[in-house]
């Protein structure tokens, strides 16, 4: 790439898209969407090419929604087999430990060899179609492995992320009754040890865990493993297997994998992606939205126990015969909150895909972090899991990408599989802070309260119109939850949950959640997972929490807690229910503010006004709206005088 940022500081450099060729190319994806999709379903390699597109509508029998569904296809093979021939010997995954002297390249040959191994070795273990699996890895190439293994023998796995706690982690092997475990002893991140191994001992002491028959286990660190009967040494049993091995046939709706996902009310929801429609959507907007070349060394920053880890560093890149780079450190620090610009250099990342959250801590230790690195190799940054504000967005333009990329602000979800939004134009017209555009085929809709649809420049809820590809198809157990939560909110609408604003240009800005999900440094939380599980303490009667804004993180989490009455506020209880919090849901989930709170407001028919408590730990206070429907309007009073927050 040649082009620099112009003496203007309007940059100068390629899009993905021109704003013409989008905007022919959407209206032709509403226009004839069955024309559309059957083409780009061209793209995947099928053993069975389907004749169908788009079956069934949202609000109508929408819970048999389908796509291709009479295809037959492989999502490994698409990742892997297809690109022997062409691509055998370009590096498929390249790997950086959290240790940057621990590095790996796998070719795509090299990689065949190993996802053949692995699928045999699951085999081997009775594992086969419809059985799940449950993965609790560090970021290693063996993740990406093991998921690729199961595909190929159509398991369905269930990527748990390894920051989780023991308990989490049992509640969801307990939910999808998976038969093997894919785990290792540890994981190093940013210098430090996560016992995943304890872990996992821990959680399958856990009642409903029985489930679960072997344990492989990929050893990563130097110190003694304590081996139980039913674990298996993963990396020396994977060598007494071939190669070659089998795939099996699987329908375009056979269940591709599970990911638990946070929502407003409940559990973790055990989202179910299917596998022709999921596949073909995470390769399009993966090639479309970061305009993918040959050539490229991709690099998305994201763990595989999340969503954007399984879409873009795996299925969608590798189905795109990419090279895909797998980092085991921590993205923007610590320790070392230059060396993003330093992997940069020393492997050629063109494109990096990352968070605001990780943006914004390298942000805050100045530009000087960037001096040990170049970064020329970049052409493009994509950014995701959260608003990217402007002052984010032109630190990642101006210091990382040294004012020649386009940044790709992605807004999607777990359950829409892909992205569902980008700023799809000439780079001259690129908005910091807005999502911006729909990708092709989607069709997002402003709504009010009462569900009228809302036209030109407005702000509302924000739904989407039909379906798409790469959408989740139902909750693991529960397709009853699953219509509930996504399409009863507004009947016929797919609901987000998030905010949007559409400016007069018509594009879109995210403005976050509305429901009551937590968005902190990118990963989601539920506050109805955070209070039961403040309430579970014996100190505590009541608990509320909310998101409050936080300059690094996004969002910060504000608990007001209600004590038994015989129970007293201390320093120390506040460290317990930090603690009861991290052991019931991950290190992540840390509370910032406990503020003890003798009463809580209540509307006439009980309900918590959780509203009011949003703006008080925003200190928002001179803000709080219409509050004669409050039972007792002095607990916001007290409230008030006792915040903690600044
Ligand atoms: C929620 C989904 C999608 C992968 C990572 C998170 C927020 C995501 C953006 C963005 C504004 C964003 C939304 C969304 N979000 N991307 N570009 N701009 N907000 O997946 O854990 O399912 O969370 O993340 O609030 O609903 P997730």
């Amino acid at each position: 790439m040649t082009s620099t940022a112009s003496a203007t500081g309007s940059p100068h450099y390629p899009s993905p898209v021109s704003e013409q060729d989008y905007r022919e190319r959407y209206r032709r994806s509403i226009e004839s969407p069955e024309a559309f999709w059957r083409e780009e379903a061209q793209q995947l390699q099928w053993m069975q090419p389907p004749q169908q597109v788009l079956k069934g509508r949202f609000g109508e029998n929408h819970s048999h929604i389908s796509w291709f569904e009479d295809g037959v296809l492989n999502a490994c093979v698409n990742c892997v087999d297809r690109h022997l021939d062409t691509r055998g010997d370009k590096p498929a995954i390249v790997w950086e430990g959290d240790d940057p002297s621990h590095q790996r390249t796998l070719t795509y040959r090299q990689l065949h060899d190993r996802v053949g191994r692995f699928a045999n070795m699951l085999r081997s273990l009775g594992v086969g179609r419809g059985d799940t699996v449950t993965l609790y890895m560090p970021m290693i190439p063996e993740a990406a492995i093991a998921m690729l293994a199961c595909a190929r023998i159509g398991a369905v796995h269930s990527v748990v992320f390894g920051g989780f706690s023991p308990e989490a982690l049992a509640s969801r092997i307990r939910d999808c009754d998976a038969r093997v475990l894919i785990t290792a002893d540890i994981s190093q991140r940013g210098g430090k040890q996560i016992p995943l191994k304890k872990y996992v001992d821990e959680a399958l002491a856990l009642e409903g865990t029985a489930c679960i028959e072997h344990v492989l286990l990929v050893p990563c660190g130097d110190a003694p493993i304590d081996w139980k009967a039913r674990d298996i040494n993963a990396s020396e049993l994977i060598e007494t297997h071939s190669p070659e091995c089998e795939p099996e046939a699987m329908g375009a709706e056979d269940p591709l994998f599970i990911l638990y996902t946070s929502g407003s009310t409940g559990a973790p929801k055990g989202l179910v992606h299917t596998t022709g429609g999921y596949l073909l959507y995470t390769a399009m907007t993966h090639r479309e939205i970061f305009g993918l070349r040959e050539d490229d060394v991709y690099w998305c920053a994201a763990d595989v126990g999340w969503i954007t880890g399984h879409s873009y560093v795996v299925y969608g890149p590798l189905a795109n015969g990419a090279t895909t780079f797998m980092f085991g450190g921590i993205p923007g620090g610590p320790p070392d909150y230059g060396r993003v610009g330093r992997v940069i250099d020393d492997h050629g990342i063109t494109i990096f895909y990352t968070s605001p959250t990780a943006i914004r801590a390298m942000m805050g230790h100045g530009e000087h972090i960037m001096d040990s690195s170049r970064r020329d190799s970049l052409r493009l940054i994509g950014t995701v899991g959260e608003p990217i504000n402007p002052q984010a967005w032109h630190w990642a333009h101006d210091v990382i990408g040294n004012g020649q990329c386009p940044i790709m602000d992605t807004w999607w979800q777990t359950e829409t599989g892909g992205h569902m939004m980008a700023p799809l134009t000439d780079a001259e017209n690129f908005k910091p802070g807005a999502a911006m555009r729909p990708f092709y085929g989607v069709r997002p809709a402003l709504l009010d309260d009462q569900g009228n649809i809302l036209e030109g420049e407005a702000s509302g809820s924000l739904v989407i119109e039909g379906s798409w590809p790469g959408q989740a198809r139902t909750i693991r157990g529960n397709h009853e939850r699953f219509e509930q939560t996504y399409f009863s909110v507004f009947e016929g609408h797919y609901f987000t949950g998030d905010g949007a604003h559409r400016d007069a240009d018509g594009d879109f800005w995210i403005t976050g959640r509305i429901d009551d999900v937590l968005n902190v440094s990118g990963h989601r939380i539920g506050t109805a997972e955070i209070e039961s599980s403040l309430v579970a303490h014996p100190a505590i009667s009541e608990a509320a929490v909310v998101g409050f804004p936080h300059d690094v993180k996004g969002q910060g989490i504000y608990a007001y807690v209600t004590l038994m009455q015989e129970a007293t506020a201390s320093e120390a209880l506040r460290q317990e229910l930090v603690e009861t919090v991290r052991r019931d849901i991950g290190a992540f989930a840390r509370l910032d503010i406990v503020q003890w709170a003798p009463g809580l407001p209540r509307t006439r028919s009980g309900k918590i006004m959780r509203r009011i408590l949003r703006k008080i730990a925003a200190n928002e206070v001179d803000a709080l709206g219409d509050t004669s429907t409050l039972t007792d309007p002095g607990v916001v009073d007290a409230l008030i005088e006792n915040r903690i927050n600044r």
